[in-house]
């Protein structure tokens, strides 16, 4: 566990940098987050920041994403015992420094929790509080049925049309749980390109 105090926006951005903030959540598809991070992390002047919920740490492996340069911040750093009035904090700093939000993949139960403007963890406190101009794509990723249910159109459209957020994706294909259809993240490479695009990146 990391001391709340030690991620500090003002001391962490560097000029001139693209300051990535990929948040994580319980889908399989976080298998791809050591990937994206090593990927983005080939690129010049490119800083990148995870966030991942409890659920997703089931699926990759920490120091994967931490060898590649990147560190993965979960709920328990967001809490310290001896937090004082001026403190800085975590899911406020972590959204003063993002440049842009990538939320891959986006499981139902957060895309729900986005839509309906809950923050009970690091990553849906960070989210309530980023301001409307940073740029941020949800990459939703789940069952076939879990995506046809009825309520995940419409927290799709609550996110797209009031949050204003990018949604890209899902796409269609044999599932991890073996269902055939639409439900998967967008490619990794995809989610990647979309970064290189948007700042104009160029590799080391
Ligand atoms: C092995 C396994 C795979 C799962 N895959 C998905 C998935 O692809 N998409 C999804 O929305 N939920 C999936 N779930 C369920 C979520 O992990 C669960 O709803 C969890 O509460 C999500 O929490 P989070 O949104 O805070 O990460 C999976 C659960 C398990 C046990």
């Amino acid at each position: 566990m990391r001391h709340a105090n030690s991620f500090i926006a003002s001391e962490e951005r560097i000029e001139g940098f693209t300051h990535v903030l990929l948040i994580t959540t319980g889908s399989v598809a976080s298998v791809k987050a050591p990937l994206i991070t090593k990927e983005l992390l080939k690129f010049d002047k490119v800083k990148v920041e995870v966030i991942s919920t409890q659920a997703s740490l089931t699926f990759f492996d920490v120091e994967d994403v931490e060898m590649s340069g990147a560190r993965v911040w979960v709920d328990k750093d967001e809490w310290s015992d001896d937090y004082k009035i001026g403190d800085p904090i975590l899911h406020i700093e972590l959204r003063r420094w993002a440049d842009i939000v990538l939320i891959a993949p986006c499981s139902a139960n957060t895309l729900s929790k986005i839509a309906h403007g809950l923050c009970d963890n690091l990553a849906t406190s960070l989210l309530r509080a980023l301001s409307p101009s940073t740029p941020t794509y949800v990459f939703p990723a789940m069952n076939t049925l879990m995506y046809e249910h009825p309520l995940t159109s419409e927290h799709i459209r609550i996110v797209k049309e009031v949050i204003r957020y990018q949604v890209v994706g899902p796409i269609g294909k044999t599932l991890a749980c073996g269902d055939v259809g639409l439900g998967a993240m967008t490619e990794w490479k995809d989610i990647v390109q979309i970064v290189v695009e948007r700042f104009g990146l160029c590799q080391k």
